[in-house]
């Protein structure tokens, strides 16, 4: 980020018409999401669904959620988006859930709620989480943010799971929670969550789970008979998840659910305040104000999608990642890493002459953006419906990059002076 260049507003407007060309000739050097040319960052169905976001968003581009008794339509649409999300995450009847502006003020909520109930239920004052080391890095933040210590354990090496053994030793008189994600961003792979709750039970600690990337993908998923584990309120050890409405819900950015299996629990949640002239204010979120539009725009996308629109983009989705891990293992040397359970798959190098970093080089020079994993080194794939329409060419530039950098390698082989070695 940076500071960009100093000025001031304008001392004189300027006509829409000139700054809306400003704006769309602003875009040109961006990536397009509308041609699936990255895979993370968006998510994009069609044209149609484009239009219920955006029409539904208008609708209430100025409304303040937060003024639900100025406008009571707000609280009604808000409290069918949150009813939705219940039913579809098998919450018991004494559940409550909060609408946020994503997945990482859904765990900022939650954080902060388990810190403030085991401060009252436990009189606990330095409180940590274990979490595993493929948790988003939200959670680091909550830590920060909220005074609370995150200990992040190692993944089990062979399939990139939680290891709730190894969890069970980090946990102290301290702890206050342990988290499972559903699934994970790094690998797109479920962590055990009703061991990791049954631990959590059995040692009277909030258990989070993060399905902000399957909470409104893997119901349906598993819909299509695909081996889904449970991950949500039918585990009873479940205290809260955070589910985001602007990944798989398809809402645009700006919408996520944090949801408790206990509306007794949102004491700890809720942020009150009297001490000034306009009496009590009191807020369930980490915002003041809040965008209307965006709760508008979830309420139309799930009540235009319904189950079915769900399902069939399900389908999509799964059979793009089917026809790209498919392609992918099928180019020597490179190979998909296993195991994988949704919409996010990793590929690596499987042969040290092939430079996983040169490959991803070579496929941003053929315009796509390229998600670079760390560790292992690799190329990160986040899948959205668009991505069907492109998986093929995404296959036919990779064999190509791969081409690019294998020859590029052999020439450099070539010229190297007989007996230098590095
Ligand atoms: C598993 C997981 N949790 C939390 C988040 C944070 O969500 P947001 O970027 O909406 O704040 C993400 C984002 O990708 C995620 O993948």
């Amino acid at each position: 980020m940076t500071a960009g260049p100093r000025r001031s507003i304008p001392a004189t407007g300027r006509p829409w018409e000139d700054l809306k060309a400003e704006l769309e000739a602003a875009k040109k050097d961006d990536f397009s999401w509308r041609e699936g040319r990255m895979a993370l960052y968006f998510y994009y169905l069609n044209e149609e669904v484009k239009r219920v976001q955006q029409e539904a968003y208008l609708s209430y581009w100025t409304e303040n959620a937060m003024g639900q008794r100025a406008f009571p339509s707000m609280k009604k649409l808000e409290d069918e988006v949150i009813a939705m999300g219940l039913d579809l995450l098998h919450a018991p009847p004494e559940a409550t859930a909060t609408f946020t502006s994503g997945g990482t003020e859904s765990i900022l909520l939650a954080i902060k709620t388990a810190r403030d109930w085991a401060r009252a239920t436990k009189g606990i004052t330095e409180p940590n989480m274990v979490l595993p080391r493929t948790a988003h890095p939200a959670f680091d933040r909550a830590a920060e943010y909220f005074g609370v210590r995150a200990i992040r354990v190692p993944t089990t090496r062979n399939d990139f799971r939680a290891d709730v053994a190894a969890m069970a030793e980090r946990i102290d008189r301290d702890t206050i929670l342990l988290l499972g994600s559903a699934p994970n961003y790094p690998f797109g792979v479920f962590d055990p969550i009703r061991e990791i709750a049954a631990l959590a039970e059995e040692r009277g600690l909030w258990m989070h789970v993060d399905a902000c990337v399957g909470g409104f993908l893997a119901p349906f998923v598993r819909r299509l008979g695909y081996d889904i584990p449970d991950f949500d309120f039918v585990i009873p050890g479940v205290t809260s998840i955070s589910a985001d409405l602007h990944k798989y819900g398809y809402a645009p950015k700006g919408a996520s659910l944090m949801l408790l299996r206990d509306r007794a629990l949102q004491q700890h949640q809720t942020f009150t305040f009297s001490g000034w002239e306009r009496g009590t204010y009191a807020s369930n979120t980490v915002q003041g104000t809040r965008a209307g539009g965006a709760v508008a725009a979830a309420w139309a996308v799930m009540n235009y999608l319904g189950q079915d629109g769900y399902t069939h983009w399900a389908r999509v989705i799964m059979d793009t990642v089917e026809t790209l891990t498919r392609g992918i293992n099928a180019i020597p040397g490179l190979a998909v890493l296993e195991p994988h359970e949704l919409c996010i798959f990793v590929y690596r190098s499987t042969d040290p002459a092939l430079d996983i970093g040169l490959v991803a080089e070579a496929m941003t020079r053929r315009d796509w953006f390229v998600g670079r994993q760390a560790e292992p080194p690799g190329i990160h794939l986040h899948l959205n419906p668009v991505h069907a329409e492109t998986a093929e060419l995404y296959l036919a530039d990779l064999a190509a990059s791969v081409a690019e950098v294998r020859e590029a390698g052999a020439r450099a082989r070539a010229a190297q002076p007989a007996g230098q070695t590095y």
